[in-house]
């Protein structure tokens, strides 16, 4: 029942109440709409792409909808706010982004309804804050505990993320999934009692050839494309000292000994006599920087530079496994994995056996004829994985990286809040119905906020519909009754294209991923309805200039610019 002062009698007062300009928030409210438009096709198995044309004349090809928007370009203080806001949301969880933008567009929309009818938006607001509230407590209350070690659970929450992406078999999404499952087992580790898992942990490396079914999981941290510089060198060592070192070029070697060569390279070599003299300091030059490495321990060398062939010889009959042009990434993140510190200089950094790294084994690792990989494992540090995605061209690689990325993510969410909530719209529409009821317990304008805010989460299942191509009227009508009967984990099965319960079909969301979306969601209308506004500020460079008109004045100008010594 409606409260006493609810009615469509509102009449819009509060342009001349507050001095807010309806049009301005009117205008506001269409950016965040076209901004939801561009996304909302994106959303669930069914989405489509988008072709982005890159500045640089690449295009990119995605349905990841923080993709899309991280490359839009946009100008309006509106968009930027929804782009920030999907930014943040893909740090915190790394998925729901879609969710959360199309959640935000409707909540405006029905807020713009809701001032048509006279409602401030201070009072929209407080009835969006009460409704989030709400929601919030009813997600905890339907979300169920996902026992420690039920995998079923994870890689089914895992496959919800990822057939949202990629558009291959049923099949290759759970063997994706079970590959994302198989990574994070290999890199979680708890630290004070809590799951610590680090998605940068992972090496993904991308493979041209083959299908996405042909991906798979490497122990260990692998270096791509990268081959041990010397036939002579060992293949494989265990129990691994590892040095990680910038470069090993004579020229890069520091001030005294590049005196001791002879300054420059490019000596003139006047007689015999000089010239063996000079290579002579050379090898004693060499010797000494092998000599160092061997005397701590360093049984492999790592560098990010490149190396002599004098010193790759000399590395070589020291028995020491070495690669180089390693990249500075890969070396930093082996620093961590290993323990290692980076050295620059060898000659003048002391290198001690306490700034090397550890691993069980280093290797070569060559699968095929045209790849060649270097891998680390059993690092003492944390676990250490790899990820080789195969796909048949650069864009499919990129999405299935994504979707690798976002099956890690609920992964991880859940580890860190072990509890799920059904998809497909299910818990939208429990919400949107408990809301309902919410609304109830209030008179006036609040309980018309409320409402508002209830019927703007049915646009979860309503775009997951439409997208499907489903009869999406019929679909909500269906789920409405059976939300009704107390079905609550009854969504839309977009496969089948029928409401189903989405724990018989396996279709999770992680309790973290939809909390952090509606809290998102909400923030971006509260950001947007308080904004009466939007005031360009003055180009402070152009404006602080004078600009003379006439000769004379540019002279008084450069006149003032001396005696006061401006910088203008
Ligand atoms: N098989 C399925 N049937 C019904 N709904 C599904 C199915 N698989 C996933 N979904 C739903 O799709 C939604 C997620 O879609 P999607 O991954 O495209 O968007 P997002 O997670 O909000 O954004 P993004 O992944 O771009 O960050 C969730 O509501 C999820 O429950
Ligand atoms: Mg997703």
């Amino acid at each position: 029942m409606l409260g006493k002062d609810t009615s469509l009698s509102f009449k819009p007062v509060y342009k001349q109440e507050r001095g807010l300009d309806l049009a301005i928030l009117k205008s506001n409210i269409m950016v965040a709409s076209i901004i939801c438009q561009i996304v909302s096709n994106t959303i669930g198995p069914y989405s489509v792409n988008k072709a982005i044309l890159k500045k640089n004349g690449e295009v990119l090809i995605t349905g990841d909808a923080f993709t899309i928007l991280k490359n839009l370009k946009a100008e309006h203080p509106v968009a930027k706010i929804l782009i920030g806001m999907a930014k943040a949301q893909d740090a915190v969880v790394g998925d729901g982004v879609a969710t959360a933008v199309i959640l935000a567009g409707e909540f405006l929309r029905k807020a713009e309804n809701l001032m048509d009818q006279g409602l401030l938006p201070s009072t929209i607001l407080k009835g969006y804050d009460l409704a989030l509230k709400r929601a919030t407590k009813k997600l905890e209350e339907i979300a169920i505990p996902v026992k420690p070690g039920d995998e079923d659970i994870l890689r089914k929450s895992a496959s919800t993320a990822v057939n949202t992406k990629i558009t291959s078999s049923p099949e290759t999404v759970n063997e994706f999934s079970k590959m994302a499952l198989e990574v994070t087992k290999r890199v979680i580790s708890e630290v004070s009692g809590k799951t610590r898992l680090k998605i940068e942990d992972v090496k993904v490396i991308k493979k041209r050839g083959g299908s996405l079914s042909d991906s798979y999981v490497v122990d260990g941290y692998v270096i791509e494309d990268r081959e041990i510089v010397h036939p002579d060198m060992p293949r494989r060592v265990e129990n691994a000292k590892v040095a990680l070192l910038r470069s090993l070029e004579l020229k890069e070697i520091s001030g005294s000994w590049w005196e001791a060569l002879g300054k420059n390279m490019k000596i003139q070599v006047r007689a015999l006599e000089e010239h063996k003299a000079f290579l002579e300091k050379r090898v004693a030059i060499v010797k000494e920087m092998v000599t160092r490495l061997v005397s701590c321990g360093v049984n492999v060398a790592l560098v990010n530079k490149g190396i002599d062939e004098i010193v790759e010889h000399y590395l070589a009959r020291a028995g020491i496994l070495t690669v180089k042009r390693v990249f500075l990434p890969d070396i930093n993140r082996i620093a961590k994995l290993t323990g290692a510190s980076i050295v620059s200089d060898i000659f003048n950094e002391d290198l001690t056996s306490d700034k090397l790294g550890k691993a069980e084994v280093v290797e070569e690792w060559k699968p095929s004829e045209k790849e060649n990989y270097i891998v680390i494992r059993g690092c003492p540090a944390q676990g250490a994985s790899s990820v080789i995605i195969r796909g048949g061209n650069e864009y499919a690689l990129e999405e299935a990286e994504r979707s690798l990325y976002d099956a890690l993510h609920v992964i991880r969410n859940i580890k860190e809040d072990p509890r799920i909530i059904p998809g497909g719209g299910a818990s939208e529409i429990e919400l949107s119905k408990c809301l309902g009821e919410y609304a109830q317990t209030f008179e006036g304008k609040e309980q018309l906020a409320i409402l508002a805010y209830a019927e703007a989460m049915r646009i979860v299942p309503q775009t997951l519909a439409d997208n499907a191509g489903l009869d999406t009227l019929h679909i909500l009508t269906e789920l409405k009754a059976k939300h009704g009967e107390g079905m609550i984990w009854a969504g839309v099965n977009v496969i089948d294209g029928q409401v189903d319960d989405m724990q018989k079909i396996g279709v999770y969301d992680p309790l973290k991923v939809k909390v952090h979306a509606l809290n998102a969601a909400t923030d971006v209308a509260r950001i947007v309805l308080r904004i009466d506004q939007i005031i360009l500020a003055k180009d402070r460079k152009k404006e602080e200039e004078p600009k003379p008109e006439t000769e004379t004045g540019k002279k008084q100008i450069d006149a003032l610019k001396k005696v006061y010594d401006l910088k203008l």
